[in-house]
């Protein structure tokens, strides 16, 4: 079969990884890609958001089978432009239906889905540029810290938390009176804030059963000790050493199976992954965030560790056949440490070029590219976040000190990486 695999970051690098290991999988193209994908599949210089030229590529090279892996063509509407369409309707398309992404896509609508579901989230109300002044209320009647999430997508960025209530009040204006995050914060959603340790659950559906992939936590912030800025993510491991089987029932049963048979009540097409962010607070899981995708870089740590044919996995998902299906799982620990280029999450040069991913046996540590592109021999650094090593070993610990080692083989011009991922996981 012939597979096309939108999108271009450490993602789709892992995805293109296993993907190609699958004897389903005769031909991959991905669109955009990096060099990664490029030294292992068949780029595409394509904009997965222009689903005209997609959908062309798709039926000039017979390509069956489409996996969608960054939000934002499926938030545009990428599974219902297939279906709508005579000729692209019989290909199966990897990700949520344009409602079923609106999960990510406006965080009002997740939250009255979980609402409508039961499921268990901070308490909230939303407002507009209408209603700013009933939102300033509303901060008064909350304590500090205030949590601010802009509606719609904002590049992982619409989220504000925030210590002081004057503060507080200025952001709400600006977001929805001075369009701090453009159109995405039109409407402002204000939550509660959940103090407590944060997990990351991964689950793939077709729409009626579900699997539970390995959990994964990551590190978002640029700095050691989980400080400064934000960033898309600076590390990743797999498996989260305080998921409990208790745990993780808790998880299943109060919010896996209640969102997989709420999107099926709600009659909503969904065949992809869900992502769900939560926060574990004195024992109990509550969710903070929906995602429709796989996380980056968690898909770096979550992915090598399933065994089982994705390819397989993914026609299950199409076809509405997953319950027949089993997903096994490497017991062994997984670790993936980014390499950043210097200045990121703010101002970074490009270009530079990076030498010693081939040093790095396969045995070691695998290397996932994420903002590189290929220049003839040479490959060279193109965005922020620029490259995953990911490692395995029997505990976390043992990975992650794994990935270390084989960072030191690879350099560019103002590499950073963090050195501290999973110091969390280890102080008593
Ligand atoms: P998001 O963009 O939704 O992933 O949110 C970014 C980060 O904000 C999350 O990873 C959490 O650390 C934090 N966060 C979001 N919602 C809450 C909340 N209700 N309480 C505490 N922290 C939150
Ligand atoms: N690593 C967080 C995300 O993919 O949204």
């Amino acid at each position: 079969m012939t597979i096309l695999l939108l999108g271009s970051g450490g993602r789709e690098h892992a995805f293109a990884w296993k993907m190609i290991q699958s004897p389903l999988c005769e031909t991959l193209f991905v669109a955009p890609g990096n060099a990664g994908t490029a030294a292992i599949a068949t780029n595409v210089a394509m904009n997965p958001n222009d689903f005209d030229t997609v959908a062309k590529f798709v039926l000039d090279n017979n390509v069956k089978m489409v996996v969608v892996g960054p939000e934002d063509p499926l938030v545009n509407g990428i599974v219902d432009y297939f279906k709508n369409r005579e000729d692209l309707k019989d290909i199966a398309v990897i990700g949520p239906s344009q409602q079923g992404a609106a999960l990510e896509g406006s965080k009002e609508f997740a939250k009255q889905f979980m609402v409508r579901h039961n499921i268990p989230t901070a308490g909230y109300d939303s407002f507009t540029a209408e209603t700013v002044e009933q939102g300033c209320e509303f901060l008064e009647t909350l304590s500090a810290p205030y949590v601010l999430k802009a509606d719609g997508l904002a590049a992982g960025k619409g989220v504000l938390i925030i210590d002081n209530l004057a503060e507080a009040k200025t952001e709400l204006r600006n977001m929805l009176i001075d369009a701090k995050f453009g159109n995405a914060s039109s409407k402002v959603v204000i939550e509660e804030f959940l103090d407590g340790i944060e997990l990351s659950c991964f689950v793939m559906t077709d729409g009626k059963s579900y699997k539970i992939l390995p959990t994964a936590k990551d590190y978002k912030r640029i700095g050691e000790g989980d400080t400064g800025l934000n960033t898309g993510g600076m590390g990743a491991i797999s498996p989260v050493p305080f998921a409990t089987p208790l745990l993780m029932q808790k998880i299943e049963d109060r919010i896996v199976k209640p969102t997989v048979d709420g999107l099926a009540k709600d009659n909503i097409d969904y065949r992809g992954f869900i992502f769900i962010g939560l926060i574990i607070v004195k024992g109990e899981p509550i969710v903070i965030e929906y995602n429709v995708r796989m996380g980056d870089p968690e898909t770096e740590v979550v992915i090598p560790r399933i065994q089982s044919d994705l390819v397989g996995l993914f026609h299950a998902i199409g076809s509405q056949s997953l319950a027949l299906s089993s997903v096994e799982i490497d017991a062994r620990s997984a670790a993936t440490i980014m390499l950043v280029s210097g200045g990121y999450p703010e101002d970074f040069a490009k270009g530079k070029e990076i030498t010693g991913i081939d040093s790095v046996a396969i045995e070691d540590a695998l290397i996932f590219q994420a903002g590189t592109k290929a220049e003839g021999d040479k490959v060279l650094s193109n965005g922020g976040r620029v490259i995953a090593v990911t490692a395995f070993g029997e505990n976390i610990d043992e990975a992650i000190k794994k990935s270390y080692q084989n960072i030191n083989k690879i350099s560019f011009d103002k590499m950073y990486y963090r050195k501290d991922i999973g110091f969390d996981l280890f102080k008593e």
